[in-house]
């Protein structure tokens, strides 16, 4: 039902794992947020598919069960740093009762495509 509780563990870059209790319908970055999980520089364009920062990376089983992706958030993933098969963008990643006990791995580094896309206009 709308509203229910699901537990979710974070792993962050330095392996240590936060339990957070979530709420079905919010985002992976809402929830990073409301919880004030610390990870630098994440979600710096607020879900607006246009940083690539929410960057996470997921169980394969997890990973599987995910809604498509669409072709916005494939272009930005495909610009993310440390990219894997099983890495989603957490802005487009709602949560839903079945993910209750899953685990999500904050990748290594960051790489924001806006500054990215600054310097290149610098140049
Ligand atoms: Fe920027 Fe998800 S927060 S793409």
């Amino acid at each position: 039902s709308p509203g229910s509780k699901v537990l979710l563990h974070f792993i962050n870059q330095s392996g240590a794992k936060t339990s957070v209790t979530a709420t079905e319908g919010e985002s992976l970055l809402d929830i990073v947020i409301n919880k004030n999980l610390q990870i630098d520089g994440f979600g710096a364009c607020e879900g607006t598919l246009a940083c690539s920062t929410c960057h996470l990376i997921f169980d394969e089983s997890v990973y599987e069960r995910l809604e498509p992706m669409a072709d916005e958030e494939m272009d930005m993933l495909d610009l993310a740093y440390g990219l894997t098969k099983t890495s989603r963008l957490g802005c487009q990643v709602i949560v839903a009762p079945w993910m209750n006990g899953m685990t999500v791995r904050v990748p290594q580094g960051i790489k924001d495509q806006r500054v990215t896309q600054e310097a290149k206009n610098k140049q």
